[in-house]
């Protein structure tokens, strides 16, 4: 079996633990059933990455078949990673959708998507990774008393994302722990109508309104302390035509949403402003993922 899971940004600016979206470049995860027990590694990021029982990937696989009486079945897994770790793009809910997406199908899939839902958010802790990581799409999670319940608002295929990924690394730990544990009712009332706006833009597919609507005042000017150039690399991506730009999860990548045609001279205005700043950086051009996690099984 081989389980596919798409990176993601979170926030896309105000819609901090809510809003995400699923991006077209993948982890896999193949499964050899009845084979000794091993992890293999293999793609463009290995280094960090367990491969023994601690792996995140075989805790949650584990994790899964315990909470449903599955007896643990011997396999071999070999986890091929082209998410960059510690960047924003969701490696980690990655590694948490795919692990549980695996074992269910492994155990038949007696749980439901919304079931695998309940739980991967458990695991992370907030809801906006391992949303489109789920389910593709741009999507919306509403923490309720029954659980999360996730809405996909569009497949926005005729958006392209420029993804520019900074040679360093940030832990979400750290960059929520810049975050003052209160907010004022001007932000927060900002911060709320901008998500809206954004919605609206979404599942109407009216574009111009997302440099608008992708603005924020809960964490991006707060977490620019840890990211020299932030703020300036987002402006840039704006005045280069990007229909909107954001901080991509709890970063240090950033994300520009752009129409096909602007997809190289966003991406060279973004890196040249960055590098100014000191930060080198990559940028890639991404489709959105509209399909999120899935599995195939080969005989
Ligand atoms: N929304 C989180 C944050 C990151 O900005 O801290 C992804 O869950």
């Amino acid at each position: 079996m081989i389980v596919k899971i798409p990176a993601t940004s979170a926030n896309l600016g105000p819609g901090f633990d809510c809003l995400g979206l699923a991006l077209q470049l993948y982890n896999s995860i193949k499964v050899e059933v009845g084979q000794p027990f091993q992890i293999s590694l293999t793609g463009t990021y290995s280094e960090g990455i367990s491969t023994d029982e601690s792996n995140l990937v075989w805790r949650t696989m584990c994790h899964l078949w315990a909470s449903i009486d599955y007896p643990t079945p011997s396999v071999a897994l070999t986890l091929e990673n082209h998410i960059p770790p510690a960047r924003g793009l969701g490696s980690s809910s990655a590694a948490i959708v795919g692990g549980l997406v695996a074992a269910n199908a492994l155990a038949g899939s007696p749980l439901t998507k919304l079931e695998l839902l309940q739980i991967a958010n458990t695991l992370e802790g907030h809801p906006d990774n391992v949303t489109p990581a789920l389910y593709g799409g741009i999507t919306l999670s509403i923490p309720t008393e029954e659980g999360i319940l996730p809405r996909v608002l569009g497949q926005a295929r005729s958006l392209k994302a420029v993804v520019l990924i900074p040679d360093l690394r940030l832990k979400t730990e750290k960059a929520r722990g810049i975050l003052p544990p209160q907010v004022s009712r001007q932000e927060a009332v900002f911060n709320i109508s901008h998500v809206g706006l954004l919605i609206d833009a979404f599942i109407r597919e009216e574009y111009s309104l997302l440099k608008e609507g992708m603005r924020d005042m809960l964490h991006q000017n707060q977490r620019a302390v840890l990211i020299p150039g932030l703020l300036a690399t987002l402006e840039a991506a704006l005045n280069a035509g990007a229909y909107g730009a954001a901080l991509s999860g709890s970063g240090p990548t950033l994300i520009a949403l752009i129409p096909e045609t602007l997809k190289i001279s966003v991406g060279h205005a973004m890196l040249n402003i960055m590098e100014q700043h000191g930060t080198k950086a990559q940028t890639i051009v991404l489709d959105i993922d509209t399909c999120g996690a899935e599995y195939s099984i080969s005989q």
